[in-house]
């Protein structure tokens, strides 16, 4: 009797339930359907520990030290700095975002071969390269106290990703300043076996999200023409008309993109296809991939067709610095708005 009551009650809860659906389904026809999600890409990028992790001690303090030049690098104004980057301006979130070259994509790949100077780079010597381009300055010596500290934050920031991904507990084991600023690809590196079963020297120095993406192709030619209109509507609020950035007491709070604060004529970023890639990526900060390809190459041409502090490797002669390094999508040595850019760029720090 029970039982069949229920039965009862429940068709009765059912049918009010299949009313009440009718009901709803009539006042709203267009009922929201939650959203296909695309995915992105099936990867999965390597995930540093958290700072907080790094340990106290002489080893962590390297490594605390090469963090904050890294996000605050105007600390070394004029002595090794001579504008107004950051590194954190373009290797972003303190060195950690996928697909903005993270240090811990970079720490694995040294030593490593360089067509631009032409010889196997240590990690150190990389790390001078973005000091005399990027910051437009004059690079820490050899085995300075900087270099050791962002060497000891990037390789912190990689083996300690890899020991989570791989499961290995434990601190990060310490090296000393002479093995921190070679990079991890070399023989001599002692991997924890648990990482190196499973991951070979070449794998390990092209982890997903290393370096910035290529951006697809465009189907126009470049065109800093075009560039401008770009500009103007997705850059211009925060890098400013004059591509200066926004600069508050001192500090660029936004950075310059051109002129003589932004990173020079021998700069990667100086290369089109370079920030365009960076730019597609990364660009309008906060904002996932929103430009087109097209878009990305046009404006990336704008930024990079305006006057830069000169390329360090200059001797005198444009034609010359152009034949001898410019090889390649960039407007050094030609001819915009009736100017040679590069001709009346100021001299590189320490220089000037
Ligand atoms: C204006 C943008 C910019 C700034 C500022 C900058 N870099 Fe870079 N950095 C680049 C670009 C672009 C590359 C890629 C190299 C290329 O394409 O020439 C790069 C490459 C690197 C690499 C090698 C990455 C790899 O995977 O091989 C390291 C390490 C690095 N930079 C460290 C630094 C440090 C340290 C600073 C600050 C002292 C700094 N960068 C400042 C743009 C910048
Ligand atoms: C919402 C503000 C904002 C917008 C809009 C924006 N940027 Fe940026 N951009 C930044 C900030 C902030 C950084 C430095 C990132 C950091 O330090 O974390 C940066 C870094 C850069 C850099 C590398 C550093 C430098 O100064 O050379 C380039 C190049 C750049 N932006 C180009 C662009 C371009 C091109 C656009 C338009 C498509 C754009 N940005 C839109 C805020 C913005």
């Amino acid at each position: 009797m029970k039982f069949q009551l229920n039965i009862i009650l429940g068709a009765a809860v059912l049918f009010s339930l299949n009313m009440n659906a009718a009901v709803i389904a009539t006042e709203l026809p267009d009922r929201q359907q939650a959203l296909p999600s695309v995915p992105k890409a099936k990867q999965t990028y390597l995930q540093p520990a958290a700072l907080s992790d790094i340990p106290t001690g002489e080893f962590g303090d390297k490594v605390r030290l090469g963090y904050q030049l890294f996000v605050n690098t105007q600390q070394l104004r004029d002595k090794y700095v001579g504008n107004q980057l950051n590194c954190v301006n373009c290797h972003l979130n303190a060195g950690n975002k996928a697909n903005a070259s993270p240090l811990w994509g970079a720490y694995f790949a040294y030593p490593a071969y360089r067509k631009k100077n032409d010889k196997v780079n240590s990690f150190e010597e990389r790390l001078q390269g973005c000091f005399t381009y990027s910051m437009n300055g004059k690079a820490p010596e050899s085995g300075s106290k900087e270099l050791v500290a962002l060497s000891a934050y990037s390789y912190w920031l990689g083996m300690s990703g890899l020991m989570l991904q791989h499961n290995v507990a434990g601190p990060v084991p310490e090296l000393s300043d002479s093995e921190l600023v070679k990079g991890a690809k070399r023989d001599d590196f002692i991997l924890p076996e648990a990482i190196s079963s499973k991951m070979d020297q070449n794998a390990l120095a092209q982890l997903p999200g290393r370096g910035y993406p290529a951006v697809p192709k465009a189907e126009q030619a470049y065109s800093p023409e075009r560039g401008l209109v770009v500009y103007q509507a997705h850059c211009q609020s925060c890098h400013g008309q004059d591509g200066q950035g926004q600069i508050i007491a001192g500090v660029a709070a936004l950075p310059p993109v051109w002129g003589a604060q932004s990173f020079n004529w021998g700069a990667g970023m100086h290369r089109v296809n370079t920030a365009a890639d960076f730019i597609y990526e990364n660009m309008p900060l906060g904002k996932s991939v929103q430009l087109t390809p097209q878009q990305a190459w046009d404006v990336a041409a704008y930024i990079n067709s305006q006057d830069r502090p000169q390329d360090p490797r200059f001797k005198g002669n444009v034609v010359e610095t152009r034949s001898q390094y410019h090889q390649h999508d960039g407007f050094y040595g030609q001819s915009v708005a009736g100017t040679v850019l590069g001709s009346t760029s100021s001299a590189n720090f320490p220089k000037k």
